[in-house]
């Protein structure tokens, strides 16, 4: 191979290591372990949405948050005494824990994963 090729095949390589993480930064996480056993719809939480507006480490070092999809088991009681997405949905961050179809606004079914890429979640959407 020519100088020139090898530099090419080793870009290319990166851009493939680079890609996996990339995408899940960018998307939409559907979160239920428990919610619609417990009687809501799945909650989907745009990680790109909030991944443009705090640092990773607020979330994924101060706030504890696991990084990988399903592994944090998040309840609502503790969300309402300001743990996990209750650090800022209090009213004060963020809008409150009141507006219970913001979060929990997956189609029922949904199971937990991520899904999408740079899309809005929103209601209906999935
Ligand atoms: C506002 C909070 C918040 C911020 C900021 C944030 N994340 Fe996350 N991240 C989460 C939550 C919540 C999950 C889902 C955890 C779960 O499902 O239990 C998650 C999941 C992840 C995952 C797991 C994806 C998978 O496929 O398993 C990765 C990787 C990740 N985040 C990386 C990042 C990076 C990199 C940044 C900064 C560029 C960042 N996050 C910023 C809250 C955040
Ligand atoms: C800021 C986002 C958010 C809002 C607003 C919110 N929830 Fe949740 N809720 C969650 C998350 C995240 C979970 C954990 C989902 C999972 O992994 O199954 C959850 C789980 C639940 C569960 C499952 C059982 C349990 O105790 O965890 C119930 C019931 C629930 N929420 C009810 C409500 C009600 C009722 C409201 C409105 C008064 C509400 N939620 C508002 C994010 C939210
Ligand atoms: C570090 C602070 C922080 C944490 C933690 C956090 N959020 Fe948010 N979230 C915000 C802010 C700020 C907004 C924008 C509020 C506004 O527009 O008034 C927002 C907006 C949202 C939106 C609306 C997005 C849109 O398209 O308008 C949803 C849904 C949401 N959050 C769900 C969650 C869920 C579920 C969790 C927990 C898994 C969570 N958030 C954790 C700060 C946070």
């Amino acid at each position: 191979m020519t100088p020139l090729r090898l530099l090419y095949v080793a870009l290319l390589m990166v851009l493939v290591m680079v890609a996996v993480p990339v995408w899940a930064e960018y998307a939409d996480v559907v979160l239920n372990r428990n919610a619609e056993a417990n009687g809501m719809r799945p909650v989907i939480y745009p990680h790109w949405f909030h991944r443009i507006r705090f640092r990773c480490k607020v979330c994924h070092s101060e706030l504890g948050f696991e990084m990988r999809v399903g592994s944090n088991n998040i309840n609502m009681g503790e969300i309402l005494d300001g743990k996990y997405c209750g650090m800022c949905h209090n009213g004060d961050v963020a809008w409150s824990t009141e507006f219970c179809d913001r979060c929990h606004s997956g189609l029922p079914g949904l199971a937990t994963g991520i899904r999408g890429a740079s899309k809005s979640s929103g209601p209906g959407d999935y």
